[in-house]
């Protein structure tokens, strides 16, 4: 009989920078479910890629001063060496500059538009590049953009544009009558109140005004839009529209897609919309989970609060981190992350719990019979309850990863964990060991033990994939038959006679102060790096983008007096500026080692930002920015007063 097939997919990520954890997290989540699948005997495809197009992608390679192909190639590459790492098992990596991608978002353009479903008109309102979304003006929120609180752009050219609008009332039907397309459901209520009901406007999907990106076939002026070009990817993978579309006819339409929360409305109207138009069947789910925040924020490259996987796994393993990301936070809510809820779970569930239940194990079996598994005697209500416990986990956990909830599974996984260590406990082996009578009544108990770690490498593989070879291997687990997710099924596959042999410890525990201490230290040898770049981006860029007096009246402009002047210790750029602000004293870090000597600042009137976030400059509290203008090559002047002002003088 042909297996039953399940497509699942990641977004495709945006090459923007080295990924951090919270792109992890997703990928890891994906590839949980992936395996679980495997395991559960399903055909599964798994896609993952990037996102390589788009106005976003074309700026950071100018800044990079490289050209954006060759930016996105070197972060490919660092792409899938994390994924390696991470064990991530993907099928295909699409990356939307390949050809295979490009000729099939140029076939469903043209589709769209031959059928009048694109149609050619102007747009007029506001981009936000970090999302590469389009807003109106009563959508933006303080003048920004709604999702991610950043600048937007105004822009106004020649564009085409989708009929959502013509597509809305059907959307909304099929949401009414598939409960299970949006997940969780507290997801649908947001798309329908803040999208749907109020109305679809059409979107606009090409641009004039860059470069990078798809070409409108029947009219190159114009570059398809980066959400439509990449949303196209989950097709396009599989060879959709073309000669070799087997992929697609096996395993369209997907699963599930895997996404962020922030883009579930790209992947719930635009994307179902689009594959209405095209008389395609709709994806099964789409998954919006939540965000790995630091300190409350959303972990982002433009925060500079990333926190770099490879950097965890190093130090503690893959399979350390990828259970942490698994159960840390329930699938589907925000989270925190910190080192020390990271470090607590290594040691706790995994040294502590898991690990000493193999460890006591297999050293008492080699203790007391010399490494062999002896024969399972007798049970009484102990080993009764145990086993109940072990056997009826199949279906708990199966119908929990079936819902996605990857935290509650391990919770669930755990329980038989710790029944294992109370199990223990209250047989006392140690004492057991002591008599002939005992004996007997020991080789049930360890018997036992074994067999439910068995039981728990089976049912820990999609979410670690390494330990579960490590499990087996000192248990002496050999047999294919015995790993398998049916196999965990039912108590007693363990054949006695088994040799166990003891090996590493699976998690070693973690010194967590010390270790917190030296991740401290990381960091901040880290941010001593980071401190010289940053100064120099304090020269504003120019943005387009205007402001209104309100926004303007926000930033607090002062004369201050320089007092004291000095050179930052291992740095050619800064300078530590004492000031005087009428009765106030400021310390101010600045990048103007270059073209000032400490002694030509004193006694000058200068210009302070005055309500500045403070910053430490390597190591010291920079209060503030002075202003300057730059000549754009190379040369930089403080801004001053035109004839004598008192310190602490307001300007605006
Ligand atoms: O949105 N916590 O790409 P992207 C959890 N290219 N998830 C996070 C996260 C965090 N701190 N930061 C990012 C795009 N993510 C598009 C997708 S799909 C056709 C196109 C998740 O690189 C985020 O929620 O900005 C999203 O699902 C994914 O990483 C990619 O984000
Ligand atoms: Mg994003």
């Amino acid at each position: 009989m042909e297996k039953p097939t399940f497509y699942v997919t990641t977004p495709i990520y945006y090459p923007s920078d080295n990924l951090h954890i919270g792109h992890a997290y997703c990928t890891t989540a994906t590839d949980t479910l992936a395996r679980f699948k495997k395991l559960m005997g399903y055909d599964v495809y798994f896609l993952t890629g990037l996102d390589e197009h788009g106005l976003k992608i074309e700026r950071k390679a100018k800044e990079a001063g490289v050209t954006p192909q060759a930016y996105v190639d070197k972060i490919a590459e660092d792409t899938t060496a994390l994924w390696k790492l991470m064990n991530i098992e993907y099928d295909d990596f699409i990356r939307t500059t390949q050809e295979r991608h490009a000729q099939v978002v140029q076939h469903i353009f043209k589709q769209l538009y031959d059928q009048g479903d694109i149609y050619k008109s102007e747009y007029e309102g506001w981009y936000c590049t970090p999302c590469e979304s389009f807003w109106t003006k009563t959508q933006l929120k303080d003048g920004k953009c709604p999702d991610c609180g950043r600048p937007v752009e105004f822009a106004r050219e020649e564009s085409y544009f989708f009929r959502l609008s013509k597509y809305a009332d059907r959307l909304i039907e099929y949401i009414r009558h598939n409960p299970e397309f949006i997940q969780p459901q507290s997801r649908v209520n947001e798309m329908m109140q803040n999208f749907l009901l109020p109305g679809l406007e059409d979107l606009c999907v090409s641009r004039t005004t860059f470069d990078w990106g798809i070409k409108v076939p029947f009219d190159p002026k114009h570059v398809v839009y980066v959400w439509i070009d990449a949303l196209s990817n989950y097709i396009s993978a599989l060879g959709y529209s073309t000669e070799n579309d087997q992929l697609f006819r096996k395993y369209w339409p997907a699963d599930v897609h895997v996404v962020g929360k922030e883009i579930v409305r790209f992947h719930t109207i635009v994307w179902p919309i689009m594959l209405m138009a095209l008389g395609l069947p709709l994806p099964k789910k789409v998954f919006g989970h939540g965000w790995l925040k630091i300190d409350g924020e959303k972990m982002s490259k433009s925060l500079g609060n990333v926190v770099d996987p490879v950097v965890l796994c190093q130090r503690y393993g893959v399979d350390a981190v990828r259970y942490y990301l698994m159960r840390e936070v329930p699938f589907g809510s925000d989270g925190n992350f910190t080192n020390e809820s990271l470090l607590n779970r290594i040691n706790s569930d995994l040294a502590n719990d898991l690990g000493n239940l193999l460890s006591r194990t297999v050293a008492m079996i080699e203790k007391y019979f010399g490494g062999v598994v002896q024969p399972m005697g007798e049970r009484t209500e102990l080993e009764d309850n145990l086993i109940q416990l072990a056997e009826s986990l199949t279906a708990k956990v199966e119908d929990l990863m079936n819902r996605m909830q990857f935290s509650t599974a391990l919770a669930e996984i755990w329980k038989l964990v710790g029944e294992c260590n109370r199990y223990i406990d209250l047989t006392q082996p140690w004492v057991l060991g002591k008599s002939e009578d005992g004996k007997a009544r020991l080789s049930t108990v360890l018997y036992t033990l074994a067999e439910c770690a068995r039981i728990v490498a089976v049912y820990v593989g999609p979410f670690m994939p390494s330990t579960p070879a490590r499990m087996f291997e000192q248990l002496g687990v050999t047999e294919d038959g015995l790993k398998t997710w049916d196999s965990a099924k039912r108590f007693g596959g363990l054949p006695a006679g088994t040799k166990v042999t003891k090996g590493e410890a699976l998690f070693p525990r973690i010194d967590i102060k010390k270790e917190l201490e030296s991740l401290a230290q990381l960091k901040a040898a880290q941010g001593k790096e980071a401190a010289e770049p940053k100064a120099q981006e304090q020269a504003p860029k120019a943005e387009e983008e205007l402001i209104d007096i309100d926004q303007f009246a926000k930033i607090h402009l002062k004369v201050a007096r320089v007092t004291a002047a000095e050179r930052v210790k291992r740095s050619d750029k800064l300078l530590k500026i004492q000031l005087k602000l009428g009765n106030e004293e400021r310390t101010v870090v600045s990048g103007i080692a270059q073209h000032y000597q400490p002694e030509e600042l004193l006694g000058k009137s200068v210009v302070l930002v005055a309500n500045l976030k403070p910053a430490k400059l390597k190591g010291i509290l920079s209060e503030g920015m002075l202003l300057c203008a730059d000549d754009g090559k190379g040369g930089l002047k403080l801004l001053t007063t035109d004839g004598e002002m008192a310190d602490g003088a307001e300007i605006g």
